[in-house]
């Protein structure tokens, strides 16, 4: 009985240590979305989670080189605010020397848009800042070409592909990898964070919306359209 209290106190100390860790006290509040504005929470942390937080690189667990990039301040430790060629993070996406490059070849290279994007959060004064649209989501008829599979480009290939490694055996480029994945009744569970699968992106969640517009796509069978 004794024992078990004390592996549950110190079960729960941790958790709350890890929660408390992963709250970033520099978060703005949330505010309407500023199509001229990059958001750190929207656009730069998913780039980031998906490319260079794999588990042996910069995850909360591995830090490789120190270095933690699923936290707002993680990321700072290698960006100079408003400076965004002199900031390490633009130098290791952009160098032409492979020794140097991130993510590190066979891993595929942030493309251009990623680049600028990160480019321009940097000269807007790199904040954590966080928008939401007013909009309502629209989760009727999902297509899986122009809906789901950018969902999953920008969060989940990254550590789900053949050349970025398939993370739980799922290669997640294709339609066929994706819907192995419905098929085995771990997608929506492992972006609803349900307890049903291992929980996805591993070290964020996706908003809401998408998450719904993932399940409505499950519902009407997954479709290849
Ligand atoms: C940072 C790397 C990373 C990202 C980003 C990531 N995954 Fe994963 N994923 C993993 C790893 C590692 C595993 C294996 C986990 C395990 O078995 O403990 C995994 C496992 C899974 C599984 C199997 C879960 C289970 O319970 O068997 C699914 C499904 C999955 N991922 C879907 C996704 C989706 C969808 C996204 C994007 C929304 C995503 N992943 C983003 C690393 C990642």
């Amino acid at each position: 009985m004794k024992k078990i209290s004390l592996s549950l106190v110190l079960s729960l100390s941790v958790f709350m240590i890890v929660i408390s860790c992963n709250k970033d006290k520099t978060q703005a509040p949330i505010e309407p979305c500023d199509p001229n504005k990059v958001y750190f929470e929207q656009d730069i942390s998913p780039i980031l989670q998906n490319n260079c937080a794999k588990s042996g690189c910069h995850d909360a667990t591995t830090r490789a080189e120190g270095l933690n990039l699923t936290t707002y301040n993680g990321v700072m430790e290698i960006v100079k605010s408003s400076n965004a060629s002199g900031s390490k993070l633009h130098k290791v996406v952009t160098t032409s020397d492979p020794g140097d490059l991130m993510p590190p070849p066979p891993n595929t290279a942030l493309t251009a848009d990623q680049i600028s994007l990160i480019d321009k959060w940097i000269s807007q004064g790199a904040k954590n800042e966080i928008c939401e649209n007013s909009t309502t989501c629209d989760t009727t008829n999902m297509s899986f070409a122009t809906d789901i599979q950018p969902i999953i480009n920008t969060n989940c290939i990254g550590c789900h592909s053949s050349s970025g490694g398939t993370s739980g055996g799922y290669d997640l480029t294709t339609y066929t990898g994706v819907k192995s994945a419905v098929t085995a009744s771990k997608l929506y569970a492992s972006v609803a964070q349900n307890g049903a699968a291992v929980s996805m992106p591993p070290a964020s969640k996706l908003n809401q919306c998408k998450i719904d517009q993932i399940k409505s796509w499950i519902d009407a069978g997954a479709p290849n359209n």
